[in-house]
């Protein structure tokens, strides 16, 4: 089994509020009636010809199950959700209504990269809601881990919500089910039943990579043209940047959190780092200490690096990064970003520590 699935197994048994597009799906309780088995006729779809015949496959399904009714689906911009979005359009076009909440807690470039491939390049129907204040109003002054995570997962089923309300016509829902989902699914409920969402708004639901692992999912993406960054990207989690931002959060720190992530990846990937360690990002704790530039003393925030390689997310031991790396990104961070002026490395593996902070 490949880490990923693994991973997902992992990250869905202990989140259940999750804020990105494929939360929905683990909100959902799926139903096991026929067509949630894999069949162990079913080949592995490991080659761009194999990825090829499923997406006809699907693209004829989907017409068949959709007709010419519309669809709507949670677009994170991850890969599961990502990959269904680019089917749904091959397969319906128009009829698919994408909804992308930018709730303020993504990585640098995400929001603007999901507008410009779905959006621009694959001209899809997408509507982004800026959510960024209302999503920020809500958590402050909320310092609690835990309760961080429930408000983002409430919010973001709200916001999406109001946009299904306010859409026409639509009867079918998209979801990036993946096999690994119904594997873990922890019950058996009635069909077209949404978790999450009030009973009026219910829709059939429409699950096109739901016998699929991680690893096919990501060939399909790759043969449905999506690019690298989407479906290869390291795992992200829900409440994104909000649990790297530790305590109550503030957009001062919040910045910080995004700019030295951004400065992280890039180094990571100039320096062959990108695709071997497991996930990598930046934290920003909630006090300060005291630091000099240019003659001056300045008091500021630490940025804490984390790199870490796991089979299961279970266990992660830490990356042994090039000291002249680390000196590198050091100074990068404490130069370039504001209200920074000391960097910090993770050592510890998990156990005892956890891969986040939160
Ligand atoms: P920990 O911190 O428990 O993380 O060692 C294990 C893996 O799970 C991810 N993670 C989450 N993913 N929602 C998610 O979708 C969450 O609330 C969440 N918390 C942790 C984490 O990034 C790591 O890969």
């Amino acid at each position: 089994m490949c880490i990923n699935e693994d991973f997902g197994k992992i990250w869905r048994k202990r989140c259940k509020q999750d804020a990105c597009g494929e939360i929905l799906n683990r909100l959902s309780r799926r139903i096991f009636m026929q067509g949630n088995v894999r069949p162990d006729t079913m080949e592995r779809i490991t080659t761009k010809a194999l990825a090829e015949k499923f997406i006809d496959e699907q693209i004829a399904e989907l017409r068949a199950q959709i007709g010419d009714k519309k669809v709507l689906l949670a677009l994170s911009g991850g890969v599961d959700s990502s990959v269904v979005a680019a089917l749904l359009i091959k397969a319906v076009g128009q009829q698919l209504v994408c909804v992308h909440v930018n709730h303020g807690l993504l990585r640098k470039g995400e929001p603007e990269q999901v507008v410009d491939v779905f959006r621009n390049q694959m001209n899809a129907n997408l509507i982004y809601v800026d959510a960024v204040d209302r999503f920020l109003d809500k958590l402050a002054g909320v310092a609690e881990p835990e309760k961080k995570r429930k408000i983002i997962g409430a919010e973001f089923i709200r916001v999406f919500e109001e946009e299904a309300r306010k859409l026409d016509g639509i009867e079918f829902l998209a979801q990036g089910t993946i096999y690994p989902d119904i594997l873990e699914s922890d019950g058996v409920k009635a069909h077209h039943n949404v978790g999450g969402l009030p009973e009026d708004l219910r829709f059939e639901l429409v699950e096109p990579v739901k016998l699929l692992f991680k690893d096919e999912v990501r060939m399909v993406g790759k043969t449905l043209g999506l690019p690298d960054s989407m479906v290869f990207r390291q795992p992200f989690p829900g409440p994104g940047l909000g649990v790297r931002c530790l305590g109550a959060i503030t957009r001062e720190r919040l910045e910080a959190v995004r700019e030295s992530d951004a400065i992280l990846r890039e180094e990571f990937a100039k320096n062959g780092l990108e695709g071997k360690v497991w996930q990598y990002f930046t934290v920003v704790p909630d006090f300060k200490s005291v630091g000099v530039k240019d003659g001056k003393r300045t008091f500021a925030y630490p940025v804490i690096i984390r790199a870490v390689n796991t089979t299961d997310a279970m266990t992660a031991t830490v990356e042994d990064i090039p000291f002249a790396l680390l000196q590198r990104i050091t100074a990068r961070i404490t130069s370039e970003v504001e209200n920074i002026n000391r960097v910090l490395y993770d050592v510890t593996p998990k156990p005892p520590a956890t891969i986040e902070w939160e």
